[in-house]
């Protein structure tokens, strides 16, 4: 009988140190390990309960620290649980050591989970063999028998048998190298620092890498060796990466070295492993021929990402995952805060903005849940907390904090908290514990953030002008599927800090800020205002709607000279008044009038959000067979942004900013048979089929000129022939978008329940259907897979996402062929 009943490990024991050893045969699949694991207990006990799943284990042996003795002793397992216990020849004293070795042997796995092996060709078509680890969040325990949990910290001593013609890279330099008798070459690492399983890594293949010494940390990008000219701009933005966190973080990285390694197949955008960073091709490798400024964002992001994760998650780590956004969230936060600070012309504020949109709009389901969730115990609830909630809600509540607080006592805070707490496992209380030592007791930081983190969704905060008084309200932002029936919920309440302007002088130059913690308040003005906008650069993660003429007085301030608000501001009042015309508490035709003003706008956000919030509802018109009203949406569209369009030259010249705003105008354009896009489309996609695709294109527009050519009979097997053959990853994902624009199936069956990966297919194959015959469709498929399945989070999302659909076609179909 297996002695332990329960998902999560008993704590009685701890390991110390684990000592292990991997032999891979990368042509057969299996590998060979013993670990030895050093544990300490921290109570009295008879049982070692830890991890392991798919090993075959061969001999267990236990020694404690006095005896030095070996003993075989037997293992139990429970494989539901992954869990495996060995009853120990005797008590295990409070305080004392011991010693276990398992030696085992398993299946190299064939997913992207756990310790994996891919195949790829290589430039001379040659078959190549590559392995690779994933253990983020419990597949640690299938590599090696281990405390795979995240408060269990350990330090690893990892060695790798491989043939010679392999490079092994691991979290840790290479301490050793040493000719095995068989020809083998065993490689030695060097004991790490005392981290969570989920962070070991290490890699067996063939690459070549580009280093750099940033004082006393050798940082090396690593790529399969065809690829190797496409890693300079890497190499060149972590090393400002590392400087700037380095210095922002006053703590140095601890390790020697820092590896970022492009995997050829990899499920993940990329993973923080410590010292040992491992990436797409694409999120990593960079070619100045078909890299767009898109790719070249999406590069520098994700490495400012995996690397913010050295501090936030390697060395302060969340106790359990129910707390994964601390991980995620700051890892996200720190992002954008270092673009902004280091690589500014990347305007990456606008992708940011962009995601607290998209992030609301999830976070306005009644299916949506608090970032900080309690109930987190089963895999698939672990792999469903890392959303997109996690990620960008946890950003946005950062951000708000960060500009309610001043950046000056944000950093301290963060700094404090980084060193009270290194090497250790937190919760959230703790990251506001250290807010508040800053705040002299003049504000609880604590109670002010749990009512973002434990609560879910967000405010609708209503305001009405009363002479020189604002009064403003609360309540949570809802998009209900049976309003009669489930009342938005009256008892939630935030803390919510409420900056505004106004085209008042004493208040359009600086920002003022005051704290709403009551279900209502009042703001008092010096003076009377044309109009207020409140959420300033919608740093505060709400949404804001005007009950009295002031909507009216923006839209006329927007009309007469819409850069008094900045384009933050503007693409705010865009989103907010869409989200509210489907919330039902503003008509859409004032949402329409609102953006009426984008002809005279030329900023890259507020084009981009009208442009979103209308082609939702074309879609939405377009798969109801709508399609007359569909296309006098997309000319009505088209007249207010016609000058931009035309403007629009077929190049990558400009700020990156205006070179995104090329292609979402031109990709627009083509979709829709506007202008002569079309056409100038196609005719630099036959030049570039003509010259077998040697030609460079601009690679803004590049997706754009592959769909026009997917369209053509011809130009979609051409395009298919060229994914097959080419070299840049970023040039086979234009390809890749371009070939699924048109028809497509992919088998999707390895996805692992739960994931990411899982999630974004559910929600992108479903948030366009507005019928209850496509409701019942869905419901009917995913009741079908199996119970897990229809439990699944994303699953609820998309059923909820559907009905909203439906009654937003129901409210507002009316008015949409009245007003086109
Ligand atoms: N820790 C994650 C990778 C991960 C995601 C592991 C989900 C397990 C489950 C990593 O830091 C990450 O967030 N990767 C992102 C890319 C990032 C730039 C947003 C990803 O994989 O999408
Ligand atoms: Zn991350």
């Amino acid at each position: 009988l297996f002695p332990w009943a329960q998902i999560r490990l008993p704590t009685a024991v701890t390991p110390v140190r684990y000592d292990l050893t991997l032999h891979p045969n990368l042509t057969s699949m299996t590998f060979r390990g013993s670990v030895t694991i050093s544990l300490q207990a921290l109570q009295a006990t008879w049982n070692i309960i830890l991890h392991s799943t798919g090993h075959n284990i061969s001999r267990v042996t236990f020694m404690t620290a006095v005896s030095s003795q070996e003993k075989e002793v037997d293992v139990l397992e429970y494989p539901l649980h992954e869990q495996i216990a060995i009853v120990a020849p005797e008590t295990l004293l409070e305080g004392h050591n011991y010693t276990l070795k398992i030696e085992y042997s398993a299946n190299i796995s064939s997913s992207y989970y756990g310790f994996y092996g891919i195949s790829y060709r290589d430039e001379s078509n040659e078959k190549k063999y590559f392995a690779a680890t994933q253990f983020e969040p419990l597949a640690a325990r299938s590599a090696f028998p281990c405390f795979d949990e995240p408060a269990f910290k350990a330090t690893f001593v990892i060695r790798i048998k491989r043939d010679e013609q392999y490079t092994a890279l691991s979290n840790m330099p290479k301490k050793s190298s040493v000719v095995l008798e068989d020809g083998l070459v065993q490689d030695e690492f060097f004991e790490s620092v005392k981290m969570s399983t989920y962070l070991v890594a290490f890699i067996v293949g063939e690459m070549k890498n580009l280093s750099q010494d940033v004082n006393g940390t050798l940082v090396s990008i690593y790529a399969v060796p065809e690829k190797i000219g496409q890693v300079q701009h890497a190499l060149e933005t972590t090393v400002k990466l590392l400087d700037f966190y380095q210095s922002y973080f006053e703590i140095q990285y601890p390790l020697k070295k820092l590896d970022l390694v492009a995997i050829p197949d990899f499920e993940a955008g990329a993973m923080e492993n410590w010292g040992l960073l491992t990436f797409r091709e694409e999120t990593l490798l960079y070619d100045a021929n078909t890299s767009s400024v898109a790719d070249r964002k999406l590069v520098t992001k994700v490495i400012a990402h995996e690397l913010a994760h050295q501090w936030f998650g390697n060395l302060v780590t969340m106790q359990w995952w129910n707390d994964v956004w601390l991980n995620e969230g700051f890892a996200t936060f720190m992002e954008y805060f270092s673009l902004e600070k280091i690589f500014g012309e990347l305007s990456s504020y606008e992708d940011f903005l962009d995601a607290r949109f998209k992030t609301m709009k999830k976070d306005s389901l009644n299916s949506s849940h608090p970032i900080s969730s309690s109930s987190v115990e089963s895999s698939e609830q672990i792999e469903e907390m890392f959303d997109s909630l996690s990620y960008f809600k946890g950003a946005s509540l950062l951000l708000m904090l960060k500009t309610y607080l001043s950046e000056d006592i944000f950093q301290h805070a963060i700094i404090l908290y980084l060193h009270n707490h290194s090497y250790t496992s937190i919760h959230s209380d703790d990251l506001w514990d250290s807010f508040n030592e800053f705040t002299n007791k003049t504000l609880d930081v604590k109670k002010m953030m749990r009512t973002w983190t434990l609560q879910k969704g967000f405010p609708l905060v209503t305001v009405q002008r009363k002479g020189k008084q604002i009064l403003v309200q609360q309540e949570r932002f809802c998009l209900n599927v049976k309003p009669e029936i489930q009342p938005s919920d009256a008892s939630s309440l935030w803390h919510i800090p409420l900056s505004y302007i106004t085209d008042g002088k004493n208040y359009s130059k600086h920002r003022s800020v005051s704290l709403l913690d009551k279900k209502s308040g009042v703001i008092n003005l010096t003076e009377e205002v044309q109009w207020i906008k409140v959420n300033t650069n919608m740093t505060g993660y709400y949404i804001v709607h005007y009950a009295d003429d002031n909507w009216e007085a923006l839209i006329k301030q927007l009309k007469i000279n819409p850069y008094v608000l900045s384009d933050k501001d503007r693409a705010n009042l865009i989103n907010n008044i869409f989200e509210l015309a489907g919330l039902g508490k503003v008509s859409l035709q004032r949402a329409f009038d609102l953006i009426d003003y984008l002809r005279n706008e030329t900023y890259t956000a507020p084009i981009s959000e009208a442009l979103f919030q209308t082609e939702l509802i074309y879609n939405l018109l377009d798969k109801l067979g709508h399609v007359d009203l569909a296309s006098r949406l997309v000319n009505k569209v088209f007249k207010l942004l016609q000058s931009q369009i035309q403007q629009q030259t077929w190049t990558d010249e400009g700020t990156p900013s205006t070179r995104e705003l090329r292609s979402v105008l031109l990709d627009f354009a083509c979709a829709h048979r506007l202008e002569n896009c079309s056409a100038a489309a196609l005719k630099l996609f036959f030049d570039w089929m003509a010259s077998n695709g040697t030609q460079s294109l601009p690679t803004d527009v590049m997706t754009t000129v592959f769909k026009a050519g997917a369209k053509t009979e011809g130009g979609w097997s051409f395009l298919l022939s060229k994914y097959v053959s080419l070299g840049s990853e970023a040039e086979k994902n234009k390809i890749l978008e371009a070939l699924a624009s048109s028809e497509d199936v992919r088998k999707l069956y390895w996805f692992h329940l739960g994931s990411y990966t899982i999630q974004s297919i559910v929600a992108g194959s479903t948030h366009l259907f507005a019928t209850k015959a496509h409701l019942s469709e869905v419901q009917a498929f995913f009741e079908n897979q199996s119970e897990a399945t229809f439990r699944l989070r994303c699953v609820q999302e998309a059923l909820e996402v559907i009905q909203l659909n439906m009654q937003w076609v129901e409210k507002n179909l009316k008015t949409l062929t009245y007003w086109l």
